[in-house]
């Protein structure tokens, strides 16, 4: 537990306003307890009833079946997650708008449930003209755009199992995500903007499918208009293709267990896992969160600043408010272009009502100055969340008071990509909000902290590992092409319990504060990366012998990474070494995973086994003084000449 830091003490208590309550979907403390109560001793009829309310072509025989590691949702109903989004909505809300969007340019489309499913049918049946059938995996990497929707509704329609690559991920990585999935399709784009410049997808694409084989088509989307070779027979134009397409295709009746999407997520290793998340629970999850925890009224405006390549994309820009017949907004660039009011300017525009980003842009909006938000009307904006990372109590106080003018309630919603949707919140109508600590456990999940034995930790405020105890509808189902890591990840520490990674505590009324990563995962600006993966890209590159990555507190991004390498002989140390050496991380990673900072050294503090001493390292990047037990290092020296060693 030695990585988790104090937080800083906020003792002050802030309940919803009478207003907010009244309208809230729960708003009573004692229909939230009646209701959780229910849904852990009778998961079947909470569950049941849930999944009852979506569209089903065929009812499910029995709820749950749970062989721990493997449980089973809604076992023997078929259904379709694309018809929950699209189809169901036609009849009450077709000329309602599903998605809006805001390119960074200033460009803006209005797609409305009738234009969406049109899009989806066509899209589907392009992906079948190109071969793809239920099953095979369809590499999706897109900027936040329509089409990047579009493109994951029409697989979920053909039962084809998407994999969405984030924009900013490079060459190396897509070609990593590629393979490991076998996809047999990729969508791109020619690009897409960010701060005023181009992404060149299109680019990053030809260099990972020289080193890919499954990718039969290639289908391009154009975006930004700059040139891109085209390779005859391989890769197609969007356009092209949907100029054809016809725009009926029923949704392929899906069972509940058939798979529903592999995300790449980073581990402890230095292989990302393939995540996979099933039809039937994933879609009864998100579809039950999203409506209650962001209190969604028929007329609501939703953003949520998140990019599709992540969970919170999928979850809570896609699926989640797409089944509740919402209105999503989807903004395709950088906060700040092309200036620092760019997100106060689109709730102004669109009279967005709930806000959903992480604390790491909220402390990049505190430092831009509250002179950037105060120049818009945010008077429209309802309800406030924050996910990815633990939310410091200034930050969330300088939400509540600049963003929510001290009127909206702020869900800090806990979850991860394995958990396919929010798993520890208040809910806004009901639990007063204490700054820093996530809140209660959604319905049907039961977490515990528990010691490195797995006793449960009983007193308050003690910190210990965070586990969930049963299985919940949108748990993952495995690692993708890897069962065994499934089970040994994430259910063999507590053997038949959840381990989610993170440490946390709960106080005397049972809110969680959770306390960040236990493992060797880092979260920077709200993103996974794993320290192994930094390391293997840093010890691929010719000059490094050896490499140890650290996080190290950063006001801003949260975490900020630090990377300690030793050279191989014939090499010297640098500052121009260390520029290329986190060029050479970004370009085997992505611009999210560049150092901060590189030290090269002679030598990493070893114990005599041989194993790297993290916790020093920690240290020494933070500029601490280095305390703890030295005695089991082999070299005490090494210490001192790390401290010597000069930051690049
Ligand atoms: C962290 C993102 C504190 C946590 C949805 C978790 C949080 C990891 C919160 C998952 C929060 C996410 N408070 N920490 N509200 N939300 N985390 O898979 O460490 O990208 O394990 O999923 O983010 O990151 P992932």
């Amino acid at each position: 537990m030695e990585k988790i830091e104090a937080v800083l003490k906020e003792e002050r208590v802030f309940y919803p306003s009478e207003a907010f309550r009244q309208k809230a979907r729960i708003n009573q403390l004692q229909e939230y307890e009646t209701l959780y109560k229910e849904s852990l001793e009778q998961p079947e009829a909470f569950w049941g009833r849930v999944a009852g309310e979506l569209h089903w072509f065929q009812p499910w025989q029995k709820v749950l079946e749970w062989n721990p590691p493997n449980a089973k949702w809604f076992i023997g109903g078929k259904l379709n997650l694309s018809y929950n989004c699209l189809d169901r909505h036609l009849e009450t809300r077709g000329n309602k708008a599903a998605i809006l969007f805001e390119g960074e340019p200033g460009d803006s489309r209005i797609l409305t449930y009738q234009q969406l499913h049109r899009e989806v049918c066509k899209f589907a049946n392009v992906l079948k003209s190109l071969g793809v059938q239920k099953g095979d995996r369809v590499t999706i990497y897109l900027p936040m755009i329509p089409e990047a929707a579009i493109a994951m509704l029409a697989c979920v329609r053909i039962g084809a199992v998407h994999s969405v690559v984030f924009g900013g991920f490079s060459a190396s990585a897509l070609a990593d995500r590629i393979n490991d999935a076998q996809a047999k399709v990729l969508i791109t784009a020619d690009g897409g903007y960010r701060r005023g410049g181009v992404v060149p997808l299109k680019a990053n694409s030809d260099e990972a499918l020289a080193d890919t084989k499954s990718i039969q088509h290639v289908v391009v989307v154009k975006r930004t208009g700059q040139e891109v070779p085209m390779q005859a027979g391989r890769d197609h134009w969007y356009h092209e293709l949907m100029a054809d397409a016809s725009a009926v295709c029923p949704a392929e009746p899906m069972d509940a267990e058939d798979p529903l999407f592999i995300l790449y997520t980073s581990g402890s290793t230095g292989k990302p896992k393939g995540v996979l998340h099933t039809t039937g629970g994933y879609s009864v999850y998100t579809y039950l969160t999203t409506r209650y925890i962001f209190d969604l009224q028929e007329n609501d405006t939703y953003f949520c600043t998140a990019d599709v390549g992540w969970i919170t994309g999928h979850s809570y820009v896609v699926y989640g408010l797409l089944q509740n017949g919402a209105t999503t907004l989807m903004y395709e660039g950088a906060p700040n272009f092309p200036n620092e009011g760019r997100i106060w300017s689109i709730i102004e525009k669109y009279r967005v009502n709930i806000l959903y980003t992480a604390p790491t842009a909220i402390r990049a909006f505190m430092k831009w100055g509250e002179e950037w938000p105060r120049k818009y009307n945010l008077e429209s904006l309802r309800l406030l969340g924050s996910v990815g990372e633990p939310i410091n109590p200034e930050a969330w106080l300088w939400y509540y008071r600049v963003i929510g003018q001290e009127r909206c309630p702020i869900v800090d919603t806990w979850w991860q990509t394995e958990t396919g949707g929010i798993m520890i919140t208040t809910l806004p109508g009901v639990h007063p909000m204490k700054p820093g600590h996530a809140g209660k456990p959604f319905f049907g999940v039961k977490p515990e902290i528990v010691d490195s034995s797995g006793q449960a930790v009983t007193n308050p405020d003690e910190g210990g590992h965070l586990i969930i105890e049963r299985p919940w509808p949108s748990m993952l189902r495995t690692v993708w092409g890897d069962p065994e890591r499934f089970e040994r990840q994430y259910f063999s520490q507590y053997p038949g319990r959840y381990f989610t990674g993170d440490g946390a505590k709960r106080d005397a009324d049972g809110y969680y504060m959770i306390l960040g990563r236990v493992d060797d995962v880092l979260n920077v600006s709200g993103h996974r990366l794993g320290t192994m993966e930094i390391e293997s890209a840093l010890v691929a590159h010719p000059a490094v012998a050896e490499a140890a990555v650290v996080g190290r507190p950063d006001p801003i991004k949260g975490e900020g990474i630090v990377a300690f390498v030793t050279l191989k002989s014939g090499h010297n140390p640098s500052p121009e070494l260390a520029q290329e050496l986190k060029a050479h991380v970004v370009k085997m990673i992505g611009a999210i995973a560049r150092p901060d900072e590189i030290r090269i050294t002679d030598a990493l503090p070893k114990t005599r086994s041989g194993k790297i001493m993290r916790r020093l390292l920690r240290q020494v990047a933070a500029g601490e003084e280095i305390k703890g037990d030295t005695s089991t290092l082999e070299d005490r020296a090494v210490v001192e000449r790390l401290k010597a060693s000069s930051p690049h």
